[in-house]
This record gives structure tokens, C-alpha cells and sequence, in this order.
């Protein structure tokens, strides 16, 4: 089982003609409401790609259908709680060549507790894994303690941060970064060549394996001296909201079910190429057919 403590945000997401400047007043030509915070996310891309996934999540009471996107994909609810708060919500701007900018308000987000930690750890079998992100509270008790529990840590520090970067991250077993985050956590330029990130994170985490997406550029998994590298599938991004929680939810699932690790990216990327043809963040991540389907007839065809 993955238990992952998991933000889970309503996306309010805009498609505009460009990202709004400092000091600018800008009309947005769309607007839609939907799932979204990078936990939700990754939960329900495990689910969709066939994965067993626990979701330790909080939700302002009034938000339900939002839980229900996820029990409906398969995803265990039974610790989401519906809180009297109000939930996370995300304002998205997505413009006319898919990229995207992201202001968040945490709301029940940051109502965790080390109870709720203390929780978690109890309900870990051995051979599970537990996974997080940044966008909920309790963080320093997870890491602190998440070695109690005979489970495996996977950790994608997004949004990263000063506090995040500070966190005793080599207690992680598997870090999932962009090149911003590597780039943070490593302290080298974003410049940087991947041989450089990957070397930089290696000297800084040398027992944590790490899997360094680069979007259309693809991604790299490093695992001391073994790398692994997967090119991404060429397409015309519409919106990349998601995409690396989909990767994530993907690559995770495909571990799970024993797959090798060229084969996870290899899923995981096809999976993160199909979402950013489709707007939105939960709403965009594909079912496993259609991945199955692209790795089997390649893209043209999804
Ligand atoms: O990774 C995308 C997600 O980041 C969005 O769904 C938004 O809620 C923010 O958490």
C-alpha cells in the first residue's frame, strides 16, 4: 500500500493571454473550478494507473465531491477528513503556450498535527510506502519520525522552500525534483548541466535515490553509481499543470507492481505527455488504457 499525506487543493484555473504582470489588471477568456493540489493529484494518478493508494488528506466539509472524485478512481478515503475549515484552494493562470503560474492558500492543508503523523505511522505495514509533498503542515514530524514505521519514504518537495530544503531530507528513500528543486536543494545554478544536478545531489544525498524530471527534456532516475535516463514523447503542451503529479503517480504504481525502473519512467513519462494534452490538473491525468494504449501505438494515436 502507498499512504500518501497529500494536499488536496480546488484548482480555480484561468486561461489568459499571458501571465499577469506586476501592477497589471488582466482578462482571462476561461475559468473552470476542479480537483487539484499536487497530493490529490499523485493519489489519484496511482489510482488511475492501477495502483493501491491511502489518501491522508484534509477538506473543508462543504468541498465533498472533491473526496468523492478520488473514492470514485479508487482511491482509499477513509483517512481523508472532512474538516470544519475552509479547504486549499489554488489560482491558476494557465497561458496560450500551456505554461502556468500558481498562488496557493494552504486552508485545511496546514491543519495536520503530529496526532495525524502518529496515525499514519501505525497504519504502515511493512513494504509499504508512504509519500509526500510541501503543501501540508506537520512535514518536520513525518521526516522526523517516518523511520518508525518499516515503510519506504518518497518525497517531492514542491513547492520547494527554504524550510523544505532545511528538512533532514536523507531520511527520504526516493526524492522526486524538477530542475528548480534539484537545483535548490543542491545549491548550483538552474543553469546547471543534468551530470552536474544529478552529481551535486548525489555528494548532498548520497543513500537517497532520486528521480530529476525534466519535462519535455525528459528524466533521469539516480540510485548511487546507476542512473537512468527516459526521453519524453514530443507534444504540443496545451496546459502542464499536473504533469509531474502524474509522473509521479505513475512511476509510483508501476514500482509498486514490480516493475524495473526504465520501465517506470518509461510509463511515467508517456503518462505526464498525455496529461499536458488536456487542460486542468486531477482532470488531465489519463487512465491506464491510455497510456497503455501510447506506449503500445505511440502518441499520434492517444
Ligand atoms: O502540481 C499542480 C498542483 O499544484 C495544482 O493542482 C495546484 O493545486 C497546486 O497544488
Amino acid at each position: 500500500m502507498l499512504h500518501n499525506f497529500g494536499s488536496i487543493n480546488l484548482d480555480h484555473v484561468y486561461q489568459v493571454p499571458h501571465l499577469v504582470r506586476p501592477g497589471e489588471t488582466l482578462a482571462s477568456h476561461d475559468y473552470q473550478v476542479g480537483l487539484g493540489g499536487k497530493g490529490a493529484n499523485q493519489s489519484l494518478a496511482v489510482a488511475l494507473a492501477g495502483g493501491e493508494v491511502s489518501h491522508w488528506g484534509r477538506l473543508g466539509r462543504q468541498d465533498a465531491w472533491a473526496r468523492d472524485i478520488l473514492a470514485r478512481a479508487g482511491v482509499n478515503v477513509t483517512f481523508t477528513d472532512l474538516v470544519d475549515a475552509p479547504s486549499g484552494h489554488a489560482i491558476i493562470q494557465v497561458d496560450e503556450r500551456g505554461e502556468n503560474a500558481i498562488l496557493l492558500f494552504p486552508g485545511a492543508n496546514h491543519g495536520f498535527t503530529a496526532t495525524h503523523i502518529e496515525a499514519l505511522l501505525d497504519a504502515c505495514a511493512p513494504g509499504d510506502w508512504i509519500l509526500a509533498q510541501n503543501e501540508c503542515s506537520a512535514l518536520p514530524e513525518l521526516l522526523a519520525r517516518a523511520h518508525q514505521a518499516e515503510a519506504s519514504l518518497a518525497f517531492n518537495p514542491a513547492p520547494m522552500s527554504d524550510a523544505v530544503a532545511e528538512l533532514p531530507l536523507a531520511r527520504c528513500d526516493l526524492l522526486f525534483v524538477n530542475r528548480g528543486e534539484a537545483a535548490w536543494l543542491a545549491g548550483i545554478a538552474e543553469t546547471a548541466s543534468v551530470e552536474q544536478l544529478l552529481s551535486a545531489l548525489h555528494a548532498r544525498l548520497p543513500g537517497t535515490a532520486t528521480v530529476l524530471t525534466l519535462g519535455s527534456e525528459g528524466a533521469w532516475y539516480q540510485r548511487g553509481a546507476t542512473r537512468h535516463y527516459q526521453p519524453a514523447p514530443a507534444v504540443e503542451a496545451v496546459d502542464t499543470t499536473g504533469a509531474g503529479d502524474t509522473f509521479i503517480g505513475y512511476f509510483l504504481a508501476r514500482l509498486q507492481a514490480g516493475d524495473a525502473i526504465p520501465r517506470c519512467l518509461e510509463v511515467a513519462t508517456t503518462a505526464a505527455a498525455l496529461s499536458v494534452l488536456r487542460p486542468g490538473a486531477a482532470g488531465s491525468i489519463p487512465a491506464r488504457d491510455a497510456v497503455e494504449r501510447a506506449l503500445r501505438d505511440g502518441l499520434t494515436g492517444a
